[in-house]
């Protein structure tokens, strides 16, 4: 599977603020044996961000789009939006599934607004903006992307019992 990572930050597009969660799941993704085909920090800006998801998308370049930052009060956060703008379908399952089981590491996971969409054959996810936040999440949902991704991408046709 290929996966980009598309970081949502004003100070880390500024070379104000190292990047620690970009990386942060670019390391999980590989270990999960993922191909990661890109990285991008762009600043928090809908625009910006709806052009790089179609692109990527639109241009078949990736199966998974983990994105993170953006996700909260802050009115420059508008990285659900940005998503919510350019998916065809939403999979609020996952989102949902990642707040109820950061839960047990912090209560204010209910104030990450994350969404998660399909457009075409690729899967978008909001994490949240701390490194700490998004390694929680992901050894959370990661396990059981890969499933919905093969679903997506016509090779399972159905959901196995577990
Ligand atoms: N989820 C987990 N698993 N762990 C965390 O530490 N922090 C939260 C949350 N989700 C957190 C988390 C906090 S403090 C906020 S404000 C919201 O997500 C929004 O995060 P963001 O603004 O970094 O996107």
């Amino acid at each position: 599977m290929r996966a980009a990572i598309i970081t949502s930050s004003d100070s880390g597009y500024a070379g104000k603020r190292e990047d620690l969660s970009g990386p942060a799941i670019e390391e999980m993704l590989r270990e999960a044996g993922y191909e990661v085909v890109s990285r991008t920090i762009l600043p928090d800006d809908q625009e910006k961000l709806e052009a790089e998801l179609i692109s990527i998308c639109d241009e078949g370049r990736a199966d998974l789009i983990l994105t993170t930052g953006g996700t909260g009060f802050s009115p420059r956060d508008v990285m659900p939006e940005a998503t919510a703008a350019v998916a065809e379908r939403m999979v609020p399952g996952i989102p949902e599934a990642m707040r109820a089981y950061s839960m047990q590491y912090t209560k204010r996971t209910m104030l990450s607004r994350a969404a998660s969409g399909i457009r075409r054959q690729t899967l978008i996810v909001n994490l949240p903006g701390s490194p700490k936040a998004v390694r929680e999440c992901l050894e959370y949902i990661l396990p059981e992307l890969e499933h919905g991704l093969q679903i997506l991408l016509g090779e399972a046709g159905e959901c196995a019992r577990q």
